[in-house]
């Protein structure tokens, strides 16, 4: 899916730095949480974040809302989890060639000021659900997903937002996860997508992608 154009500055921006082997993510999370509390300094990085992510919005859109299906959106996602994530593609532990080399480019502080800023966008709705899938998958996702995910599908710093998320990319994360492919490990997750059952991710799919 990377457009070909987007690889090749890619390629550019990742050779013209240093691309210093992972560190860990403390100075990064210090700023996330200064953000919280002082409003005057979240103002400030959600600005930076705004430009930070110049590159970044190609795919995930102007206010995280993404440009292709396979994307996944990144507003109002968790601060955290965003850093997370981006930790996961820099340690290895998630696999996406793209990502993982685009995220050799990024300070901390412009890891804070971006993850700042697209979770401080609106979410909206990906999709509106057909009535029975999303019925049926409501209540599959009250019994197995609501205790790490949350009621209303926003996550917490350690659980993903996937309210409103991109169908495609849910389908995709999804089996990912049931088929422990090693792009993506997480134990829960595996164990969750596996009591659901694959002939269910469809209309949990709908469901999720029909939230606010
Ligand atoms: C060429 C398109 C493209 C660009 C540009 C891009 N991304 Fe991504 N990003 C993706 C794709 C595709 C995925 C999903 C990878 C997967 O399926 O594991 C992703 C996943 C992510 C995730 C994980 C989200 C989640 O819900 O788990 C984060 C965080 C992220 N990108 C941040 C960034 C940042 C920050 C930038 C800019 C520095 C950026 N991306 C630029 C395509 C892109
Ligand atoms: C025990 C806690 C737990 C349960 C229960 C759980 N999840 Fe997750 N989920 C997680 C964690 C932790 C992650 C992040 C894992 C990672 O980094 O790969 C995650 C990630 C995801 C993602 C990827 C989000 C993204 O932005 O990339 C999706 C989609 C998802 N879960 C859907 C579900 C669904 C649907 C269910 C119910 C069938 C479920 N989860 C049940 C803990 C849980």
């Amino acid at each position: 899916m990377i457009r070909s154009r987007l690889a090749l500055f890619a390629a550019l921006l990742i050779g013209a730095c240093s691309g210093t082997a992972f560190a860990g993510n403390e100075a990064v999370m210090q700023l996330v949480a200064k953000a919280a509390a002082d409003p005057a300094t979240r103002t400030a990085l959600v600005r930076e974040g705004d430009a930070a992510a110049f590159f970044c919005k190609n795919c995930h859109g102007d206010k995280g809302i993404a440009r292709y299906p396979e994307v996944p959106n990144l507003a109002s996602q968790n601060p955290a989890y965003i850093v997370s994530q981006i930790d996961a593609f820099l340690s290895g532990t998630r696999r996406n060639e793209f990502m993982q080399g685009l995220m050799k480019v990024l300070g901390d502080r412009e890891k804070a000021a971006i993850a700042l800023f697209y979770a401080n966008q609106p979410a909206t709705a990906a999709v509106a659900p057909p009535p029975p899938a999303a019925t049926a998958g409501a209540g599959h996702y009250k019994r197995l997903c609501v205790s790490c995910h949350q009621a209303d599908g926003y996550g917490t710093e350690t659980f993903a937002r996937i309210a409103g998320q991109q169908p495609t990319y849910l389908r995709l994360s999804l089996k990912r996860y049931l088929a422990r492919s090693g792009e993506r490990t997480n134990a829960e997750m595996s164990a969750s997508v596996a009591q659901l059952g694959e002939a269910n991710i469809e209309s949990v799919v709908q469901y999720l992608a029909s939230l606010k």
